[in-house]
């Protein structure tokens, strides 16, 4: 796929301004955001071999809403609201677990299958009328992208083809769907979600925040071929004679995939709107799932992603693809992280 990469100085819309503060801070906007925005668009909820197995499960929370992503015992990834259709206990609760070849929810042991089927209601059978087929598990749309899976919670989704249309195929040489986890933190910050996006997305702010780095990707390097729609990115240049974004300049892990000579001397970072940030660079990838909490705070998942012999191949120092976090802006849960994220980390 060719694109066309412009400066931002080129694509900068006269008048646009930062938007008032209570955008950033007020209850009432962050609840309008929850309609609007986290239960109308698609939402990645993270690496489809994140559940490899059947049986596995991971939750989401979405605008208030609990989301169930379960491999069923076919092997297919589903999603469904966390929701018994009876009373409406909550049935998985954890970040990730592994269950049976059923759900049984833990109030009245109504019981279902991974594909999502009311299997089991004790006494049912003694009320006129009812039929355990009318009583499934409300399901909710799970995309497939790139190995990440995404789900909607609207009633009425845009189709995802069409949602990610300038997406597919668009990073095909990287290689993404086969690409492994190889380090997972979760950090909370202080801050808005959208500024951890908009964060993301200009790197202003890296000789002050980054000098460690500003000598391998020159800050004003950056041109964009994403500048519509909800998503925005381009390419870094890598400057040489270094040949990745990390400390000391050295790939850390093997190419992703067969890149051109060009390839090998760029750093792409895409925002991928509302939540998601995706960065890759010639020898590892990362990408970041922003989890809005509140108008003032945000939780952030971040993965490392390598090409699968990578780990066992000479040279592999996954570590060196890390910058130091200023501490003041985040409250680290495990394991440490830069805020915005746009040097790997
Ligand atoms: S609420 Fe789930 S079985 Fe009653
Ligand atoms: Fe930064």
């Amino acid at each position: 796929m060719t694109s066309a990469f412009r400066k931002t100085t080129e694509t900068y819309r006269q008048g646009a301004r930062t938007m008032p503060g209570r955008y950033y801070t007020s209850a009432e906007v962050f609840l309008e955001e929850a309609e609007r925005v986290f239960r109308r668009r698609w939402i990645c909820i993270g690496r489809a071999t994140a559940i490899p197995e059947p049986g596995d499960y991971l939750t989401a929370n979405i605008a208030g809403e609990s989301i169930i992503v379960l491999r069923d015992t076919a092997g297919v990834a589903r999603a469904f609201y966390n929701v018994c259709r009876h009373r409406g206990t909550r049935l998985c609760e954890g970040p990730t677990g592994q269950l049976p070849s059923t759900i049984q929810c833990p109030y009245h042991a109504w019981t279902y299958g991974l594909d999502g089927r009311l299997v089991g209601a004790p006494h049912m059978n003694e009320v006129a009328g009812f039929n355990k087929a009318d009583y499934p598990l409300h399901a909710a749309p799970l995309e497939h992208w790139e190995g990440f899976l995404f789900t909607n919670l609207a009633t009425d989704p845009a189709p995802f083809v069409e949602a990610f249309g300038p997406l597919q195929g668009r990073f095909a040489r990287f290689n993404l769907p086969a690409l492994v986890t190889v380090r997972r933190i979760e950090y909370d910050v202080r801050a808005n979600w959208k500024l951890v996006l908009q964060n993301y997305s200009e790197c202003l702010h890296c000789p002050t925040i980054h000098p460690e780095l500003s000598d391998k990707l020159p800050y004003t390097s950056g041109a964009n071929d994403l500048v519509e729609g909800p998503y925005l990115g381009g390419y870094m240049e890598i400057k040489a004679p270094n040949a990745s974004a990390t400390m000391s300049g050295r790939a850390c892990a093997l190419p992703l995939g067969d890149l051109p000579p060009d390839e090998r001397r760029r750093a792409y970072y895409y925002t991928i709107f509302p939540t998601m940030m995706l960065s890759l660079h010639p020898d590892y990838a990362v990408f970041y799932t922003v989890w809005p909490k509140a108008a003032n705070e945000s939780r952030v998942v971040c993965e490392w992603l390598v090409h699968p012999d990578a780990p066992r191949a000479p040279g592999y120092n996954i570590q060196d693809a890390e910058v130091p976090i200023p501490r003041a802006r985040v409250s680290p849960r495990r394991g440490t992280a830069n805020t915005c994220g746009r040097w790997g980390s």
